[in-house]
This record gives structure tokens, sequence and C-alpha cells, in this order.
């Protein structure tokens, strides 16, 4: 019997590239900090936050992250936050993890930035130990915010250097350029920081361009638009820049009208390395394996196809070779015992046929 594709996806090892702590900050958990902490919240159940959850454009949703978040506080919130995303993880077979925080988000409230780091990394490290889950931790800067203030928040950032792997650049798209972060960003290549941005999601190819020659990043967080300039694809392919595409955000956002016109599949025949993320699970409706399950049914992506986006995922990530085979070992194994069921399947109907 061949090992139906949803099965394979189920159980395949996946990494994860593109996830928002913040963003997995289910309901359900948004009122139990929001009592602990004494915070009223703008809801009376559950069911009226989810309803919520009914976005027209990045800004709509950004608004309600932001207030979302403000129900994190203290150190345990962040652990709690961080170590319920990575029970999600062990159960969708997500064995790495390349995850984004906020800081700016929650200095504003208030909160240190010791705090913040201190429960992250403290369930990043219980993650490993009991689920084995590798992981890198990247400060984002909110683009709507000023260059300075980034600045600010990169020297706080020094006392935490040797847990914080990378910087992005998340928030606001339009009206926000790469560009007016270039100095921020050169200080941070400096001190040693990997660099990555968030760019072409609602923003034009110019703003990808920027990203790569001016910030330049290593890695481009969804990039869709890129596609709108095949100079620049090409150029993107040349570099091996992967994608960290998220397609159940990119649905709720409204980055594309349906999950069957998303651009993954042109992605992946311009040669562009491609990955499958969950971006903002809680908000979006879905975590890694929902997103690679709708993606592939409304793609009609085959076999080759999920074994090409599940191998880009750890090729783009930042675990070293040695760390990547045993994981790639292991997608390969699965994708060929499916193949080779599948011809022994098709070669006992041929001989039925005959018969
Ligand atoms: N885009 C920009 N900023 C964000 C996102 C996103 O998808 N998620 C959280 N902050
Ligand atoms: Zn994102």
């Amino acid at each position: 019997m061949t090992m139906p594709l949803a099965a394979i996806i189920r159980r395949m090892p996946k990494a994860e590239l593109h996830l928002h702590i913040e963003g997995t900050l289910e309901p359900e958990m948004m009122f139990a900090l929001a009592a602990r902490n004494g915070h009223d919240l703008p809801y009376d159940s559950v069911e009226a936050v989810r309803r919520a959850y009914d976005f027209s454009s990045l800004q709509d949703f950004l608004d309600l992250y932001y207030q979302g978040m403000d129900v994190l506080r203290t150190e345990a919130d962040f652990f709690d936050l961080t170590f319920a995303y990575l029970q999600r993880c062990d159960a969708d077979n997500v064995v790495h993890v390349e995850i984004f925080f906020d800081p700016q988000g929650h200095l504003v409230r208030g909160v240190s930035f010791d705090a913040m780091m201190s429960g992250i990394t403290r369930a990043l490290d219980e993650g490993q130990k009991r689920f084995g889950i590798t992981h890198r931790l990247i400060m984002s800067f909110l683009r709507h915010l000023s260059e300075e203030n980034g600045f600010e928040v990169l020297d706080m950032a020094a006392a935490h250097r040797d847990r914080i792997f990378g910087v992005g650049l998340d928030s606001s798209e339009n009206g926000f350029p790469p560009s007016k972060f270039a100095r921020l960003f050169a200080a941070c290549r400096d001190q040693g920081y990997h660099l990555f941005a968030h760019a072409g999601e609602e923003g034009p190819p110019a703003y990808v361009r920027e990203a790569i020659d001016i910030l330049g990043i290593e890695r481009i967080d969804h990039g869709n638009r890129s596609l709108e300039d095949p100079d620049l694809v090409r150029e993107i392919v040349a570099r091996d820049l992967a994608l960290t595409v998220c397609p159940l955000s990119n649905l709720k956002l409204r980055v594309v009208d349906d999950l069957e016109s998303h651009p993954l599949g042109q992605m992946l025949e311009a040669g562009l390395r491609a990955t499958i993320n969950s971006d903002d699970p809680a908000y979006f409706g879905g975590y890694m394996t929902e997103n690679y399950l709708r993606i592939v049914e409304a793609l009609a992506l085959d076999h080759a196809d999920v074994r090409t986006l599940a191998r880009n995922a750890f090729e783009a990530s930042y675990l070293t070779s040695e760390d990547q085979a045993p994981h790639l070992d292991e997608i390969d194994r699965l994708f060929s015992d499916a193949i080779e069921e599948r011809g022994v399947a098709i070669q006992a109907r041929r001989s039925q046929e005959i018969r």
C-alpha cells in the first residue's frame, strides 16, 4: 500500500524558518495570561477573539497582533508561550526552529529585555532537552519604528549576544523600505549577527532588492512579490537565497485571493528555494502540518515537490551540514519508500489488467 502524501507530510521531519513567537499566542492562553496578570481584555470569550481574526490586510492583522501581545508581561509568560509552541512542533514533527521575537513590542509595556530573553531561551532549552528540537533565535526590528530606536534595542541585546543568532525586520511593510535601516543592519553585521528581513509580502519587488543589496540579508521572509521582476528572480536563484513562504498567512492577510492562486508552484518552477512556514499560526489558523496539507491540496503538489520543500527548509537553515544530514536522510527514506511502494502498486495493477 502506498503511503498517502498526507501521511508522509505528517511524519516527515520539518524545519520552521519563519515564525513569530508572539504569533503563537492562542486565544485560550491570552485569557489565561490576562487573568494571571490582572489585565483586562477587550473580548468576553475565546470565540469572540477568534471571530475578530478576519483580516483585510497586514496592518489589520498587526493591530490585533500588538493588542494580543499586551498580555505577555513576565518571564513565566514568555516561557509558557514558547514552550506551548514547541509542544505543537513536537506533535507536528517539527525538529528544528528558527524563530523571531519582537522586543520593541514588549519594551513599550515596560517588560525588561532580560525577562523576555530568559523566558524564551529557558523554553527553547527545555524543548531541546525534552523533544530534541534544535533552535536559533532571531530578534526582529519593527520597521514602523525609527532606526534610532532599533539602535537602542541593539545595545540592549549585547548582553544576550550568545543567545541571539540573527536580526530580522518585520511589521508594516509599505512606506517603510529596507533602506531606512541600512546603518542599523550594517552595525548588526559588524557585530556578527545573521541578517534576515520580511520583504515582498505586501511591498514591491524593489523592497526585496533593497533588502538584498542594501541590508545584505541571507534569507527572504515571504518574498512573494519578487515574482513580478524576472531579473530579481534570476538574482535570488543565482545567490541561492531561500524564501520563507507562509501559505495560510498569505491567505488570511489577502496577499493571495485563494490558496489555488498562491505562487508557491511558480516559485518552485523558477528554481527558487522556497520553504513552508506558519508565520503567526494562532492568528492564521494552522501550524506547520496544516500549512503543508492545505497548500499541497490547493496546488496539487506531488511527492517530488513536497520532498523539495522539506529538504529546502533544512538546507536553508543554519544547522551545520552534519546536523542537517540525518533529517535529510529521513526525508529521502520516507519518499523513496513511498515511490518504490507506488511503483509496486502500479505494477500489480498492470498485471491485473493483463489478466
Ligand atoms: N509580516 C510582517 N510583520 C509581521 C508578520 C508578517 O507576516 N507577522 C508578525 N509580524
Ligand atoms: Zn512574518
